[in-house]
């Protein structure tokens, strides 16, 4: 039964999609079989594959919206061992859109609950709201990474993050966890990326990954090829941390 990871923190910029691509890859390349949904209106995931969001008949919200099935949404072995569900830009009009949708925050989980046996993963990559998109992909998840940017303001908005992660699982999905928090840019020249990781790790009260991503351009650059990094670059510093997040990911004891 495939483990479905929800990857999310409302805060923009702080590395959900670099997180959710490299992870996914890292683990496709350790043979796991991977689903990457892409749930952001602004189809970062999407394009971070190679794939233009603009020229696919459907998209994940087509299947939300049962304008199709959700094989047919899926695109198969964008790179080995990896399908991938493509976001549209139709996705940003969802709050409005499923206003009244019965069930509306179970959409999601509805239509991957048939095929989560033929995955490993399920990686979802979240946009930075905790609108209905987060919900829903948090619903249909068993476990949360939370990515944590390391910079001055990295706590600020953790606490809502968690509250509403403790909400949906009252109300939505009782067996929702917390898989970890990553952090992501971090910077060795710094003292600031230190205290950072430091302070965190005296305040929160989650399971923190060993692997921290450092700040790497080949990260930044491999989208624009259209390539994880492990494709674009593999022995950069990038690749390395998220294939070392892959094994910590594989390896969590709560699924062993
Ligand atoms: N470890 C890193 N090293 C260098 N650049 C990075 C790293 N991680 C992310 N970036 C860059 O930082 C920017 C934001 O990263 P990313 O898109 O992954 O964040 P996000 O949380 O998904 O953003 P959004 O909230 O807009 O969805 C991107 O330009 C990305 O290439
Ligand atoms: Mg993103």
């Amino acid at each position: 039964m495939g483990r479905i990871i929800a990857i999310a923190n409302q805060k923009g910029g702080v590395g959900k999609t670099t997180t959710a691509i490299n992870l996914a890859a890292c683990l496709a390349e350790k043979g796991k079989h991977v689903l990457a949904i892409d749930m952001d209106p602004q189809g970062n995931m999407t394009s971070g594959f190679g794939i233009d969001k603009n020229q696919n008949e459907y998209s994940i919200y087509d299947a939300m919206c049962d304008e199709c099935n959700i094989g047919e949404c899926m695109i198969v072995n964008v790179i080995k061992n990896l399908n991938l569900i493509p976001a549209s830009r139709e996705l940003a009009g969802a709050e409005v859109d499923f206003l009244d949708t019965p069930d509306k925050q179970y959409i999601l989980k509805n239509l991957i609950t048939g095929i989560r046996k033929k995955f490993d993963f399920i990686i979802i990559d979240c946009p930075p709201a905790l609108g209905i998109l987060t919900v829903n992909s948090m619903t249909a998840a068993d476990t949360v990474i939370v990515p944590i940017q390391c910079e001055f303001y990295a706590l600020d908005g953790l606490s809502q993050l968690i509250y509403t992660i403790n909400l949906i699982r009252k109300k939505l999905n009782k067996n929702l966890e917390i898989e970890g928090v990553v952090f992501t840019m971090y910077d060795a020249r710094t003292n600031l990326s230190l205290q950072v990781v430091e302070n965190v790790k005296d305040n929160l009260d989650q399971i923190i990954y060993k692997t921290i991503v450092p700040r790497n351009v080949r990260l930044a650059e491999a989208p624009s090829y259209g390539l994880p990094i492990n494709l674009y670059d593999s022995k950069s510093a990038g690749a390395v941390a998220y294939r070392e997040l892959a094994d910590e990911v594989i390896n969590n004891k709560l699924y062993l």
